[in-house]
């Protein structure tokens, strides 16, 4: 079995092939993750925009279209398509951490390191493991369709990390849209804070924080993690949290509503005598 690092675009299937679509995104990780490592503390921010905007719609592509091909085809898919989602798993939590955490603080450095070390371990899992064994199953036609619809899930995934929602179908699935949504606002308004390569921590940067946070509710919508192996669940004992924050906003909105009706009727009744 050989690694995808070691064959060339014709042995992959072609441009469009699976395998190609990968290997050039496996590469460019490569190059922004040298940028990370020369990038002082200041600057690590915005390098890691620019791989969440790489790693996290090519990961959620992975979940939703290839790990499932690969436990179709291959008799022991499950525990190995299982070992990359664990990996995605820990990625993602690290990830939702760094939110919380100043670059150049020791708590920063650590996660940060750990998120470099797992990012290139997934990738050597799939390039030597995963990906050859699926080349072996799949003819040059199967694996260009495949990275057709492989390339379609990456252009609309979401683009930031979800630590809450499957690392599956159907749950990763029905998160995608308004996810999505969500990331990709968050990406426009990150690049204006980032424009001209400062960190401008204004009311852009405070706005994108905040969708942030709302997305991470809105991830424990039950549903959300539906199709989830136990190992890849976020133990957090927090599902029914995004229930209960809908539940508080409508409630909120309930109390509003009926407030502003009786100040209505109120004044209608003062305005009568
Ligand atoms: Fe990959
Ligand atoms: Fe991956």
């Amino acid at each position: 079995m050989t690694s995808l690092a070691d064959q060339g675009l014709a042995q992959l299937g072609g441009r469009s092939s699976v395998l190609s679509r990968q290997k050039r995104d496996h590469v460019r990780l490569d190059e922004l993750l040298e940028q990370l490592s020369r990038a002082p503390a200041a600057d690590q921010k915005r390098v890691l925009l620019r791989i969440y905007r790489l790693v996290f719609p090519h990961a959620f592509a992975e979940e939703s279209v290839l790990w499932p091909t690969i436990r179709r085809v291959l008799p022991d898919g499950e525990p190995l398509t299982l070992q990359v989602e664990r990996e995605h798993q820990e990625i993602n939590e690290l990830v939702m951490r760094l939110e919380s955490l100043a670059p150049g603080s020791t708590d920063w450095d650590v996660a940060l390191t750990q998120v470099v070390a797992l990012l290139r371990q997934d990738v050597r899992d799939e390039e030597d493991v995963l990906l050859p064994r699926l080349q072996r199953k799949l003819t040059p036609g199967q694996l260009r369709r495949l990275g057709f619809t492989w390339e379609a899930v990456r252009r609309v995934a979401p683009t930031r990390a979800h630590p809450f929602v499957a690392r599956r179908p159907p749950g990763n699935v029905l998160s995608a849209l308004p996810l999505s949504i969500i990331d990709r606002v968050r990406d426009v308004l990150d690049a204006l804070a980032y424009r001209g390569g400062r960190a401008d921590v204004g009311a852009l940067s405070t706005l994108s924080d905040a969708l942030g946070r709302a997305a991470h509710v809105l991830e424990r919508t039950p549903g959300l993690g539906a199709g989830e192996h136990p190992s890849t669940r976020r133990r957090s004992g927090t599902r029914w949290l995004g229930v209960a924050m809908i539940a508080l906003v409508a409630g909120s909105a309930a109390m509003v509503a009926v407030r502003r009706r009786r100040l209505a009727a109120e004044a209608a009744t003062a305005a009568g005598r």
